[in-house]
């Protein structure tokens, strides 16, 4: 099965080598307005299929859309990336009219494809490429929950000293790093809740460290992250095309659930062959509910700067 990779940066290329190398699809093509990068990161790629042993054809391309051709699943990596001290938020004027020209061009060739939307400020490119396309809203993933929920068990299992493997959790909310929610009180170890093992003051150290997670990376890196957002990609592709069923947080239209309509923001989902099977409209308490109406209202308000995009 061929997915598509609108994107030859660090996330972009990051997602097609773990997708490769994990066998999820057989056919990965890479695209990129950047003359010769797509090509040149592809044909690197392909040179290590021999010493580490996998057989997805990985191809690259300069804004050629033809190649992308019936491809099941696309993801849209492109626009600029953050910079030190950027927030997510500044990136909307750029990366809007890219990520609507580039979901106008991959439909030509893919009408039936599933998209995943990485492209930043995600929860509002995720609507506007609802928005702009038509679509029906189970075809349109925006893939924030996946990578915050990563970070997140990543820092309780550094708290614990014990294996992210063994740790469940999820974070719900908007991908910004005011707005995202880690869920603590859901989170567990083995089955067993955090809370058993970590203070209210580690968890909410953790919490904190959750939410700037990207920020560290950006101040750390000189520009945002690609190993955990690569990698969160190619689980939410491996769950389309591979029909899983996984539950992953992820950015998705509401109506109704939650309490909230109209927008695209982060909550529990089941990603399979048709892309949101089924929206899990979890009990929150009080204090979640009242940071998810908050967060709701942020992603809204950013919304509200596509207004002369989408009219
Ligand atoms: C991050 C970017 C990909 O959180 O949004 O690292």
């Amino acid at each position: 099965m061929k997915v598509t990779i609108v994107g030859a940066g660090n996330v972009g290329a990051s997602c097609a080598e773990y997708i490769s190398i994990k066998q999820i699809a057989s056919e990965v093509v890479l695209l990129d307005i950047k003359d010769g990068l797509a090509e040149g990161k592809a044909l690197d790629l392909r040179q290590t299929s021999t010493t580490l042993g996998f057989d997805s054809q990985i191809s690259g391309v300069t804004n050629d859309y033809k190649a992308t051709l019936n491809s099941k699943v696309v993801v849209i990596t492109s626009g600029i990336p953050r910079k030190p001290g950027m927030t997510r938020e500044e990136l909307i004027g750029i990366n809007a009219g890219i990520v609507q020209s580039v979901a106008t061009n991959i439909l030509k060739y893919s009408p039936n494809a599933i998209i995943i939307v990485v492209s930043n400020p995600m929860d509002t490119m995720t609507y506007l490429t609802l928005k702009s396309t038509g679509l029906s809203k189970n075809r349109i993933i925006g893939m924030g929950g996946a990578l915050d929920s990563s970070r997140f068990k990543t820092y309780l299992s550094m708290a614990l000293k014990k294996p992210a493997c063994d740790i469940d959790g999820m974070v719900i909310g908007g991908h910004g790093d005011t707005t995202m929610i880690p869920l603590t009180r859901l989170a567990s170890y083995n089955g067993i809740p955090i809370n058993n093992f970590l203070s209210e003051k580690i968890l909410d150290e953790v919490s904190a460290s959750t939410m700037v997670g990207g920020a560290t990376l950006t101040k750390l890196l000189g520009t945002s992250a690609w190993y955990a957002p690569g990698a969160s990609v190619s689980y939410l592709v491996d769950s389309v095309l591979n029909n899983r069923r996984k539950i992953i947080p992820c950015s998705v239209m509401l109506e109704g659930e939650y309490g909230l309509n109209d927008i695209c923001i982060g909550v529990p989902i089941i990603v399979g062959e048709n892309g949101v099977e089924e929206i899990i409209d979890i009990k929150l308490n009080n204090i979640e509910n009242e940071k998810l109406k908050k967060s709701a209202l942020s992603v809204a308000n950013m919304n509200l700067a596509l207004n002369t995009i989408l009219k």
